[in-house]
């Protein structure tokens, strides 16, 4: 039976989504991206090289995979040429394995302008965008005229996008145009050449059709559960459906086709820009574990707030998402740590709850347990993890419900430990 399994993830992002789906990709057929755009940063190490991705899906470095961008995604042509360009060096061709939905929506250099614009507005309430034009891209595919890949290979796009354009100067008309505007429009109109080389279709067909023939699909999710549109600390979220749901709209799959959803988390926490985030960490331990963890953005290279595990955070991620198995990244930066804390409840005026609450205020704070530190010698089989890992391990599986399948130790997709081979 031909499958489509999910792997997304259950925090605030960043969970090392590229890395496992780098490692599972040669057990699929198609790798694909169902949401969020360049805003995201999926990073993969391998024969000791670091690759960061943010639209193509993380499959691209197995040749024998088709990667697909789906119609969920916003696409932004001036990363998606430097993207393409990067790989080249590492022999990729990219044009032969990489097909884009007609769908998708085309992030043009006034939607930049706009989040900034919008961003600068909120003042101390801002969110912390990564400024790549996500927000504003998804507000014209909600509003019913923003551009799809499909456009830029008709005749009519010229005038499409300078409507576009005019519609976004016209709310811009307070503002002065950056000062490299129009290097920046030129350099998109350059990159949509690029683009055009590439096959640009109708991918639910291709999706549904590979399913039909036997095809094993592995959907790569973008951001978090917890920085999901509806689901997220709003209005400290993207502006896409991070969770299954939104692999079902995002590639044009039926409920029915989903197989397994891998939930993806780190053994700690970790959140890059505004909004609640109840275990965060401002004291040394935070400063730890971000240094012990690199934990600096992969996009935009901003420090990463740190905190410890949270389990109703967890528990609402798989509950939120139907996940079937769970994957612990990042196992080995807590190797020496002491002690290691796990948050199980939180403390309200309610008294003891372990629900996420709808807003995080000062009325809550996180009930924490101490478990103790393990120490990681190399990558052993996970039979030969350390005792007191392996009580963390059980302890979350107890705690949530699913079974951990995949532990992590280290950026490399060989420093890898999975349950069962
Ligand atoms: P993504 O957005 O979910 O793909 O995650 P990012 O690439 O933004 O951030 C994850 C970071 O952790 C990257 O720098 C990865 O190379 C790194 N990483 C992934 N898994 C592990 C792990 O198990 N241990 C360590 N130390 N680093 C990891
Ligand atoms: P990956 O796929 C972590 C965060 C931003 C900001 C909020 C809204 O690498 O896990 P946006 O640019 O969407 O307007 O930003 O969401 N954010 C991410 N945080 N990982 C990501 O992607 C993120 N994509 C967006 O920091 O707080
Ligand atoms: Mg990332």
């Amino acid at each position: 039976m031909s499958k489509v399994d999910v792997l997304l993830g259950l925090q605030w992002g960043d969970e090392g989504k590229g890395k496992a789906v780098d490692f599972l990709a040669p057990k699929y057929n198609i790798v694909a991206r169902f949401q969020g755009g360049p805003n995201a940063g999926h990073t993969l190490e391998f024969d000791g090289k670091k690759h960061v991705l943010h639209q193509i899906p993380s499959g691209i470095f197995h040749p024998e995979i088709l990667n697909v961008i789906g119609n969920g995604v916003v696409i932004d042509p001036i990363v998606f040429a430097r993207e393409i360009r990067d790989l080249e060096p590492f022999g990729v061709d990219a044009s032969k394995t990489l097909i884009l939905s007609n769908k998708a929506q085309l992030i043009i250099p006034t939607h930049k302008l706009i989040d900034k614009a919008l961003e600068l507005s909120k003042g101390e309430e801002k969110i912390g965008s990564t400024l790549r034009g996500i927000g504003p891209t998804y507000q014209d595919k909600i509003g019913r005229h923003g551009l799809r890949i499909g456009d830029i290979i008709h005749k009519d796009f010229d005038v499409k996008y300078q409507k576009l354009k005019k519609q976004h100067l016209s709310l811009l008309s307070t503002l002065e145009l950056d000062d490299d505007f129009h290097q920046q429009e030129q350099e998109f109109f350059k990159s949509l050449d690029l683009m055009r080389k590439f096959k640009i279709q109708s991918t639910e067909y291709l999706i549904n059709e590979s399913l039909k023939s036997g095809k094993d699909i592995l959907a790569e999710g973008a951001q978090g559960t917890l920085l999901d549109i509806d689901f997220g600390s709003y209005p400290f979220v993207t502006s896409s459906n991070t969770t299954t749901a939104g692999a079902c709209t995002g590639l044009g799959i039926a409920p029915n086709q989903i197989n397994e959803v891998f939930g993806i988390f780190k053994a700690y926490c970790t959140r890059v820009g505004s909004g609640p985030f109840p275990t965060e960490l401002f004291n040394q331990e935070g400063e730890d574990l971000r240094r012990l963890g690199n934990e600096f953005g992969a996009t935009t290279g901003r420090p990463r707030r740190c905190g410890w595990l949270d389990i109703p955070a967890l528990n609402y991620a798989c509950m939120l998402n139907g996940v079937t198995q769970l994957f612990m990244m990042k196992a080995d930066v807590l190797s020496d740590v002491t002690p290691v804390k796990i948050c199980e409840s939180y403390n309200s005026s309610n008294g003891i709850i372990k629900e996420f609450p709808y807003i995080w205020d000062d009325t809550f704070s996180p009930i924490f347990r101490e478990v103790p530190s393990w120490k990681l010698n190399g990558v052993p089989a996970y039979s030969d993890l350390p005792d007191n890992l392996h009580s963390f391990i059980h302890s979350i599986e107890q705690s949530v419900g699913v079974p951990i399948h995949l532990i992590s130790l280290g950026p490399d997709r060989n420093e890898t430990v999975l349950k069962k081979s």
